[in-house]
């Protein structure tokens, strides 16, 4: 069974068995069509959340009903793996552009909603520059975890007293009104995510240029194998890091959370930058003189430690610098054109 199949199953085996937020006989038939009616509004759990703006809305009424939506638990505190996932979710953002807020909604929950006030998620969606359209909710930790619980992403692993999250299973995308729904993990390729939400949920009912990368526009892609540190710096790295200006699918992309790392192997300490990724953290937290001022230019977010092992560390070394020398290749051949 693959994920999609398993969230259906255990949506469809809790469907029936509860009735929490259940509106009357008659409002409930009055929307009836909606998502079949299974998936409407006597199976959401209608919570009320309280938005970072302070403004307090119900889950269902006024989050889901009706809408394309794209809804992910997460927690400020967090300090591995959130990061990345909001790094990715900003690409996503990015991608959608304005229709973010009208045609799809990107909604993130905490599950430390005590820590989490309306304040500290406004100063969070501030610091990573989240653009409107994507908005941060808190609420009563109980009814967070049945919505968990509904949405098939309650897992233990997603636990702040732990400080540890398993984020291949929280976040879900879906359709209310035709009852599409779909787990996907945040470590997906962006242009897949916003694909999946602006075209295939919303029924390819408008085809913006930005949202997809049309593999047919520019022929097939290059069929390689690439190496291990590749495949490292993508899945782990590139949504906070860009190469020469470019995303590793070779878009062009404004600046992201962390610096460029054109050229990093060549222009730092081999031993310092082996030691960066290995812990970045606790170079912070001694105040190593370089790390506070990448952190400083970096609006104060910090690198995640990605828990890389020495070998990884190799690769994704090997890697930095064999991209950065593409990219001067690349310049050397061309040197008309413009930096990127
Ligand atoms: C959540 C975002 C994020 C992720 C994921 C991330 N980084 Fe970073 N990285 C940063 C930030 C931000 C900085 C700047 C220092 C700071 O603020 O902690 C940084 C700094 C660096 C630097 C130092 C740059 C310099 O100029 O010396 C290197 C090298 C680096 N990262 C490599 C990596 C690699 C390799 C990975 C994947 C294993 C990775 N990063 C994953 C955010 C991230």
């Amino acid at each position: 069974m693959n994920l999609r199949s398993l969230l259906f199953a255990s949506l469809a085996a809790t469907a029936f068995a509860c009735g929490d937020g259940a509106d009357a006989p008659d409002k409930a038939a009055a929307r009836k069509g909606y998502g079949d009616g299974v998936w409407g509004a006597s199976y959401f759990p209608n919570i009320e959340l309280t938005e970072h703006s302070g403004k307090k809305v119900r889950f269902f009424d006024d989050l889901i009903e009706g809408k394309v939506v794209m809804i992910n638990f997460m927690f400020t505190s967090c300090p591995d793996v959130c990061p990345m996932e909001t790094a990715r979710l900003l690409d996503v953002q990015r991608l959608l552009g304005e229709r973010v807020g009208t045609e799809v909604h990107m909604y993130s929950i905490s599950i430390d909603p005590t820590r989490d006030t309306p304040e500290v998620l406004a100063a969070y969606r501030e610091r990573w520059g989240v653009q409107p359209g994507w908005s941060f909710y808190t609420g009563k930790l109980e009814e967070i975890d049945l919505l968990r619980q509904k949405l098939g992403v309650l897992a233990p692993e997603l636990d702040p007293e732990m400080g540890a999250m398993d984020h291949n299973i929280n976040m879900v995308l879906g359709n209310q009104a035709t009852g599409r729904w779909m787990r996907r993990s945040p470590f997906e390729n962006p242009y897949g995510l916003a694909n999946d939400l602006g075209t295939w949920l919303t029924n390819w009912k408008k085809r913006s240029p930005e949202t997809l990368v049309d593999q047919g526009d520019k022929g097939a892609p290059t069929i390689r194998t690439p190496s291990a540190g590749e495949v490292l710096f993508r899945t782990r790295c590139a949504s906070c890091h860009t190469l020469g200006g470019v995303d590793t699918w070779g878009i062009t992309t404004g600046k992201r959370v962390g610096p460029d790392l054109y050229g990093v192997v060549a222009n730092r300490d081999p031993a310092w930058l082996r030691r960066w990724l290995a812990e970045p953290d606790k170079m912070l937290a001694e105040k190593d003189p370089l790390a506070m001022s990448l952190l400083a230019a970096s609006n104060g977010i910090a690198m995640p430690n990605a828990h890389l092992t020495p070998v990884d560390i190799d690769n994704v070394i090997a890697y930095l610098s064999e991209a950065s020398a593409e990219i001067d290749k690349e310049r050397a051949a061309s040197p008309a054109t413009p930096p990127r």
